[in-house]
């Protein structure tokens, strides 16, 4: 893009009222990682993941994770494509909460409802790079963020951390960390990968196949808000503690055009667990997630539409599934529900674990 249409571009979004011109596009850098024959490309803004290239079976290298076609695309995203979500991620029933008496009212940017942070979320803010090393044993990245008291309605300074590092054969962790440095407030960081293990521009991820190690979901009500009741997922169309094909049985679920929903991960409360596997039987490409959350948000892209994507891509509804490990939604509304409050003193650790193979898994076929 020439300068001129740069500034052209700001003026635009400038006349029509948007809300992240102050964000310069020469601020929005990109980073690579590289081990093996793994890649991995991030950016500060949102702290976003943009690409991660991994071999298939015979060996083919293919960027497995949905991307936007220009940086700029992010200032004006709606998908939260490969971002990391918060202050809270994931809804807020009724844009509000209490918390030690103080009621707390947040801008809703969904219906009724408080999504992924607010209407300037950390996916929609420029992070700072703290460390960054390209190659060796361990490159890694990360990037720190400072939320003020009363960003998006939230209480409270957060200080804020994610890094992204490869690791092992094929290993890739994401560690996200917050400190409250004066209230307590609700922290929920989440990663907003979209996946499609056959390549992002591979077309739909109806035929891959997902396990989810949750015997229990917290189901929703019609805006999407759990209604604070566990459901089994035993004789649905949402148990996947054995292997499934994605397809199969996605007509059937109450969501609308596919899964959206939180699993309870089983296994021992805040240590870490397998949450899911993922698996291409066409690449050969598997991915396992591990992770201390409790829960993991199975999302099969249900409103993509026709999103202009990278490299000429056209991502379409289904297009690739979320697997984004998190505290149950709503929790700050549900005093059953594990507590997502942080308070000074306490900090918050999620700790994402991705083990990538060409491998069939156990159960897979
Ligand atoms: C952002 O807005 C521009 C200009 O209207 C548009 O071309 C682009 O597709 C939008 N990007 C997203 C991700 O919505
Ligand atoms: C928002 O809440 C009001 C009042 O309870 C209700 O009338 C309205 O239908 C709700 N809107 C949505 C989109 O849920
Ligand atoms: C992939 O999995 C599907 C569903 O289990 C199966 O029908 C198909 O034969 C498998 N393809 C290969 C190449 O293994």
């Amino acid at each position: 893009m020439t300068k001129i249409s740069l500034v052209l571009s700001f003026l635009f979004l400038a006349a029509s009222g948007f809300a992240y011109g102050s964000v310069k596009k020469e601020d929005i850098k990109v980073f690579d990682l590289k081990k093996g024959d793994i890649s991995l490309k991030v950016t500060n803004y949102g702290a976003t993941i943009l690409s991660l290239v991994l071999p298939d079976k015979n060996g083919k290298m293919v960027d497995v994770i949905l991307a936007y076609r220009s940086l700029m695309d992010y200032t004006n995203d709606t998908s939260y494509f490969g971002a990391t979500v918060g202050r809270v991620g994931n809804r807020i029933g009724g844009a509000q909460f209490t918390l030690n008496g103080i009621h707390y009212k947040l801008p809703a940017n969904e219906g009724n409802s408080t999504l992924h942070g607010g209407i300037i979320g950390f996916s929609d803010v420029l992070w700072k790079v703290k460390k960054y090393r390209r190659e060796g044993p361990n490159p890694s990245i990360t990037f720190t963020y400072h939320s003020f008291d009363g960003e998006e309605g939230f209480p409270g300074d957060l200080l804020v951390r994610v890094s992204y590092t490869l690791y092992g054969k094929n290993q890739m962790s994401i560690i996200m960390k917050a400190k409250a440095l004066n209230k307590p407030t609700p922290v929920n960081l989440l990663n907003h990968a979209y996946w499609n293990l056959g390549g992002h521009n591979s077309g739909d991820i109806l035929n891959e196949q997902v396990q989810i190690f949750g015997s229990k979901t917290t189901p929703l009500d019609s805006n999407l808000i759990p209604t604070g009741k566990f459901a089994s997922v035993k004789g649905t169309p949402y148990d996947f503690l054995k292997p499934h094909v994605i397809g199969s049985r996605i007509k059937q679920v109450s969501e609308t055009n596919g899964y959206n929903v939180n699993y309870v991960i089983d296994g021992k409360k805040g240590k870490i667990n397998r949450a899911a596997i993922a698996y291409d039987n066409k690449s050969g490409r598997a991915m396992e997630i591990w992770t201390n959350a409790p829960g993991v948000q199975f999302y099969t892209s249900n409103y993509l539409g026709n999103v202009k994507g990278k490299n000429g891509a056209v991502y379409k509804d289904h297009g690739a599934l979320c697997l984004e490990t998190q505290a149950f939604p709503d929790s700050v509304n549900h005093p059953n529900f594990p507590s997502t409050i942080v308070s000074p003193g306490k900090d918050y650790k999620h700790y994402m674990f991705f083990k990538f193979s060409t491998k069939a898994p156990r159960g897979f076929t």
